[in-house]
């Protein structure tokens, strides 16, 4: 009987499952096998089928098998059973086909080959097919699964990017540019290593004045021979390079960095922000250059802050002023910022001192202009009351953060 003893088709499906499972599982599968694969045993003088309808008849049976243990397989759907069942039916040494050939085609009197043939072929042709289909649908399966493994998750949150922001010297910087743009000033930049000359001599500072005292700088050892270089103390430079070089009417504003030889402190740095404003015209006046200042201290502080002139002394300004803003914290009230005095120092300004125009061959009794120097760090303290001024150069995130 077929499933007995050496008679089980072992391992010739090539299958992975360890060969004492294997057996078990086809011994399992074979013996419980119901009576019409047993015919496949014998031959059909055996089983006395003499006539091509009785040879069709036991492929119909066979078939019919098939088509059931197929059903069932499906039905369970389970990896071990689609390897046996495979082999059981077509295995090389001991399947079903192999049987039939065997048993059934080979020893079959001639009368009865043209008709096995036939229906044999076409079983194999069933089968042949029922497998293809069944391949094709495991493929799809797997894909499918693994496109679904695979596939993005459109609900899953996305990458946040910490976004940047403008530094809030950046912000002051192109505030101001803004206003001054509109009032028809246009941007200059220049070098921050300078001459000695147009950081002081061509300002009207010349080499022993205590002016430069407290605009002490860094010295570069310079090439021998050539004029020794310092870094900028203010961006008033700018005034005498644009002179220099181009004919009033003026009006231009100079962002860039400064140097000092200070110790940092919540008020000092060895580095600094300046604006520098200039214009110079022929018919300029002291009511042009207080209605410049006062136009620019509302836009940037605010409509409701007042101005005022304080007398001072700049060597290249004359008269020379220190602009006052009634306090932005307590609206000029009072306060320990403004020291109870209402009033808070903006930035240095001035009419041109005629001395300077010397130096840059210009007409003095023809021209007249005004000029101011804009502490960026100071500006934006005042704006965003902040009160370290370190808190700017030491990248710290959450200082940074609230600016932008
Ligand atoms: N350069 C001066 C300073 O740095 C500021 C200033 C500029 C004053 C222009 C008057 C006019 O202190």
């Amino acid at each position: 009987m077929w499933g007995h003893g050496n008679a089980v088709p072992l391992h010739d499906c090539g299958c992975t499952i360890q060969r004492s499972v294997h057996v078990q599982i086809v011994t399992h599968f074979l013996t419980t096998m119901p009576e019409p694969l047993q015919k496949i045993e014998r031959t059909l003088q055996q089983l006395e089928a003499g006539t091509n309808e009785q040879v069709s008849a036991l492929f119909v049976e066979v078939r019919k098998k098939f088509n059931d243990q197929e059903a069932l397989r499906r039905k369970e759907n389970n990896p071990t059973n689609l390897l046996v069942f495979w082999t059981t039916w077509l295995g090389r040494k001991s399947g079903v086909l192999t049987k039939i050939t065997e048993n059934w085609l080979k020893p079959s009197p001639p009368d009865l080959k043209r008709i096995v043939g036939q229906e044999l072929n076409s079983l194999k042709a069933h089968i042949e097919a029922v497998r293809l289909e069944q391949t094709a649908a495991t493929e799809m399966a797997a894909e499918s699964a693994a496109s679904l493994r695979e596939r993005e998750d459109l609900s899953l949150p996305g990458v946040a990017r910490p976004l940047g922001s403008r530094h809030p010297l950046r912000q002051t910087f192109e505030e101001i540019e803004r206003i001054f743009l509109s009032l028809g000033y246009s941007v200059v930049a220049g070098p921050e290593m300078e001459t000695p000359y147009y950081n002081f001599e061509a300002l009207n500072i010349p080499e022993h004045h205590p002016a430069r005292d407290n605009m002490d700088t860094f010295y570069m050892a310079a090439p021998s021979g050539a004029a020794p270089l310092l870094l900028r103390t203010h961006t008033s430079p700018m005034q005498i390079r644009t002179m220099e070089k181009q004919q009033p009417p003026v009006r231009i504003i100079v962002p860039g960095k400064v140097y000092r030889r200070d110790n940092p402190d919540a008020t000092h740095g060895f580095m600094f922000h300046q604006i520098e404003g200039l214009a110079v015209d022929t018919d300029i006046t002291f009511c042009d250059f207080r209605g410049t200042v006062e136009y620019f201290v509302r836009e940037f502080l605010g409509p409701k802050v007042k101005t005022r002139l304080r007398p001072s002394y700049f060597p290249f300004t004359e008269p020379s002023v220190e602009v006052d803003a009634t306090c932005v914290f307590c609206a000029g009230k009072g306060c320990n910022v403004c020291k109870q005095s209402g009033w808070i120092e903006l930035f240095g300004a001035g009419m041109v001192d005629p001395a300077v125009y010397g130096f840059v061959n210009y007409d003095a009794k023809k021209l007249s202009g005004f000029a101011f120097g804009l502490g960026v760090e100071r500006l934006t303290q005042l704006k965003y009351n902040i009160n370290d001024l370190q808190l700017y150069f030491q990248n710290d995130v959450r200082f940074l953060r609230q600016f932008a």
